[in-house]
């Protein structure tokens, strides 16, 4: 079968296209032929890593897509011919958070990932893919949508009436706002474009902010809220965008800390959490158990992902070159 490896060459993360053999499924697991895979921030940090801690012959991406088509021994809950989808961590089935469970994640620097034809898992580390989606579609959803899910509705109770700060149109942003949407919670987005900004107008977002024309992005929120603030924000930017979510927090409000899109280790001033009551909710993707749950909200809402562009098997390197230059609008997903 043909699959794509990452490995380390001369200091620098490559993706190398490879044929090898098609793994077979023992006791317990399965075997999905990969229709689609999408790509998140997370791969450029694992490709750009690659080099540095002299990663070989994984295969990445963590989101993929597909049908079953071979079963092990003992597996009673599904059929070949099943469309499914990979949960991010293979052992977070449910219950709380463990830090055993992060060497799990596909994709990353220990477990290979979905880009490959065939993948063999676990029974218990797959979803069912809800009947509206197509493969594409449903390829977005493992890392982006259930970060976004856990974050802001297992998580941060989100309903109707509140009010939710999206950082960015990428793929966690995007998901952010179709959920206020659909629950009728109003959204404001931030974005570096205006065009972007426009589409966002359509998705439901009705306080819309170029945060290159205005850096003070939290003060233009401030008063278009009325100096009332974000009930709930999707604090992506990390230590650029940090302090300025903190000052846009409503009270009794939560900052659902997710992303690292400019570097890592947010040292914010805290100090204005505790005069707002507010709160910060830590999140890394989710469990099979908030994913079936996203499944369904999907379904009863007949929401389709935002699917920016989808690149052939051939044309994977162009798919990461196309998620580095932040002109995506939402997924960018690779066919098989
Ligand atoms: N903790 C977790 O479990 C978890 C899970 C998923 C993702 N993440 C993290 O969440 C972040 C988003 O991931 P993603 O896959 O959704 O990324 P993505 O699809 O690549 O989104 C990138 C977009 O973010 C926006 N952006 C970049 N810099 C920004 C800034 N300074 N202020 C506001 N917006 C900015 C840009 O949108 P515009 O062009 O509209 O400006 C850019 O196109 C990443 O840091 C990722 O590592 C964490």
């Amino acid at each position: 079968m043909k699959a794509y490896h990452l490995n380390s060459h001369a200091g620098a993360g490559r993706l190398e296209p490879v044929d090898v053999s098609r793994p077979e499924p023992a006791e317990g697991e399965v075997r999905i032929q990969v229709e689609a895979a999408s790509l998140n921030y997370r791969d450029l940090i694992t490709l750009d890593r690659a080099g540095q801690t002299g990663l070989n012959d994984r295969v990445p991406l963590s989101d993929g897509a597909g049908v079953v088509d071979a079963i092990g021994a003992n597996v009673a809950q599904w059929q070949i011919g099943d469309r499914v989808a990979a949960s991010f961590f293979r052992d977070w089935i449910s219950g709380p958070f463990k830090s055993s469970y992060v060497s799990s994640s596909l994709g990353g620097s220990t477990t290979d990932g979905m880009l490959a034809e065939y993948v063999v898992l676990p029974a218990t580390a797959l979803v069912a893919v809800p009947a509206h989606l197509s493969s594409v579609e449903a390829a977005t959803l493992p890392c982006a949508g259930v970060t976004a899910w856990h974050g802001l509705i297992t998580r941060g109770g989100m309903r109707k009436g509140d009010t939710l700060l999206v950082q960015g149109t990428g793929g966690v942003a995007l998901f952010g706002l179709q959920f206020a949407a659909a629950l009728g919670a109003r959204a404001i987005v931030i974005s570096s474009s205006d065009e972007k900004l426009a589409r966002a107008r359509t998705m439901g977002g009705s306080i819309l902010i170029n945060y290159r024309d205005t850096p003070d992005w939290d003060a233009a929120l401030m008063k278009a809220t009325d100096g009332e603030g974000a009930s709930h924000i999707l604090e992506l930017g990390g230590p650029g965008t940090y302090d300025r979510s903190l000052r846009s927090v409503a009270s009794g409000g939560k900052i659902v800390q997710i992303g690292v899109l400019t570097g890592f280790g947010p040292k914010p001033d805290l100090a204005r959490l505790q005069w707002e009551n507010a709160d910060i909710i830590g999140v890394t993707v989710g469990s099979v158990e908030h994913f079936t749950a996203m499944n369904r909200f999907l379904t009863d809402q007949a929401i389709h992902p935002i699917v920016d562009r989808i690149f052939g098997f051939e044309e994977v390197p162009e798919a990461y070159a196309h998620l580095r230059s932040g002109s995506h609008f939402g997924k960018v997903v690779v066919e098989f």
